[in-house]
């Protein structure tokens, strides 16, 4: 094989075989295929794109390039989730417990944020003594005890992906749906779970801006999980608001728990029992209801945040500060921001809320920064609510009083109130499994999500999927 003939085959628009793909993956890891080389590669896949099982071979070879975490001594229940990203976006701690305590198994290795998204690990490290650190030995046996492990990323999967995704970001090559999916799966795969949920986020906070990208993606992920042999499903939510009301660490952590224990914000609370639903559903525990009805059962009763309690106190943490979040880090100084007139919120330009959050001290610019657990921002006021002028709409919470100034003046060019309110978007726009592809010409639509016309036209593609044979959906 010669990657020469490979590009060429590529640029010409020919599937690549997969012992070609093997080889390829195994010599760049390696370093035996130039750089060049590969970015041309890339560039090709970008023009060409891939096929389903071009994809698949591809995210396997990835996924094979190093460690691949062995969870089967834990059953058939093991389940992981991945959300492609956002801000407020704290369903992870809510979801899992509540997929532990009814029945599944979570041994599960998060990120740290980067960029205006939050990441697990960080707003677990915001509950003192809590270690995200784990052998292998003590994430198994937390998993045994409690059902739920949630640790930081241990050994090294898929340093394929590291080194292509670094490739990727100075060759203009990142915003490919194939190689995103691969590079998002390779990870997913080699972290071991049985059955995968991906959360795909749309709008202005997400990665992926349009409705119409989301779906293209998800259903590239849901093809390459199922071609793996994993029970893959995916849910489009909307990310053109921050999810709950809470953007930061420890704020999003107390918010998490208050939807544990039955409180919190609607929104949070819908969007986090239809992803343990579906992860429910995908482990076989019953038909969409049936798992709807346990998962709201799990809060009810306790049962989840009694679980989420033994994960973090057999994680050196401590449990008494997920009731009582005057024990998590709070920050020395709180600002109001207040409207400037009356009317409507029509617009939340959520990434830049993000951004507002990361410039308070809860996120970081380089992988080396170091992030304020106790900065956050807490919203008011979301889309769609009326405000009058001078009320307070957000509080922001640093422990630095000269950051508060800029990100209030930030915070409210992020928003627009006009006189007249706007079209409610939905919470869930959709979910993907192998069956249920929409089958009409939407995921080639790339106008952005706000238009209702594309709306429609998307829940027309999935009522007609599901007519035509996704009968396990419910
Ligand atoms: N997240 C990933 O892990 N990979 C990508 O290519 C994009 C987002």
């Amino acid at each position: 094989m010669r990657m020469y003939d490979l590009i060429t085959k590529k640029k010409r628009g020919e599937p690549l075989a997969a012992e070609e793909i093997r080889a390829m993956v195994e010599g760049f890891t390696k370093g035996e295929i130039p750089d060049y080389q590969m970015a041309a590669m890339l560039m090709a896949i970008c023009f060409r794109s891939m096929t389903e099982e071009e994809m698949r071979d591809l995210t396997l070879a990835m996924a094979a390039s190093g460690d691949e975490v062995d969870l089967s001594a834990l059953g058939s229940a093991t389940v992981d989730k991945h959300s492609t990203g956002g801000v407020g976006d704290k369903t992870t701690l809510i979801t899992c417990p509540i997929v532990a305590a009814a029945g599944g198994r979570i041994a599960k290795m998060s990120g740290r944020g980067l960029g205006h998204t939050g990441g697990t690990v960080d707003k677990l490290e915001s509950i003192p003594g809590l270690s995200t650190t784990l052998s292998r030995e003590d994430f198994f046996a937390v998993v045994e005890k409690t059902g739920l492990s949630l640790i930081g990323q241990s050994g090294e999967l898929a340093p394929a992906d590291k080194k292509l995704y670094a490739l990727r970001d100075v060759t203009a090559t990142v915003d490919s749906i194939p190689l995103i999916a691969a590079s998002i799966m390779s990870k997913k795969l080699a972290a071991g779970s049985a059955a995968i949920l991906l959360d795909v986020k749309t709008g202005s906070g997400a990665f992926m801006k349009t409705l119409a990208d989301a779906m293209e993606l998800a259903r590239a992920m849901v093809a390459i999980g199922e071609g793996a042999g994993r029970k893959t499903a995916a849910i489009i939510t909307d990310m053109d608001v921050p999810l709950g009301a809470a953007v930061g660490n420890a704020l999003e952590v107390a918010e998490a728990m208050d939807v544990l224990q039955g409180k919190g914000p609607a929104d949070l609370r819908e969007v986090s029992l239809a992803l343990a639903a579906d992860m429910l559903r995908l482990i076989g525990r019953g038909d969409f209801a049936e798992c709807q009805r346990l998962a709201a059962e799990a809060i009810e009763n306790g049962s989840a945040f009694r679980t989420f309690s033994a994960m973090v106190e057999a994680q050196g943490g401590d449990a008494a500060s997920l009731a009582d979040p005057t024990k998590l880090p709070q920050a020395a100084f709180c600002r109001k921001v207040r409207a400037e007139r009356d009317g409507f919120i029509v617009h939340m330009d959520a990434e830049r809320i993000g951004q507002v959050a990361c410039l308070l001290g809860a996120g970081r610019e380089t992988k080396e920064s170091a992030i304020d657990h106790a900065a956050g921002i807490r919203l008011v006021k979301k889309t769609g609510d009326a405000v009058k002028a001078g009320e307070a709409i957000a509080e922001l919470h640093a422990n630095d009083e000269s950051l508060l100034a800029p990100a209030a003046s930030r915070y409210l060019s992020a928003l627009a109130i006009e006189d007249a309110p706007c079209e409610k978007r939905p919470l869930i726009f959709a979910r993907v499994t192998k069956e249920s592809f929409p089958k009409t010409g939407a995921a080639q639509d790339r106008r952005p999500v706000m238009s209702g016309a594309l709306l429609e036209e998307v829940r027309a593609a999935m009522a007609q999927g599901a007519k035509e044979g996704d009968g396990a959906d419910g």
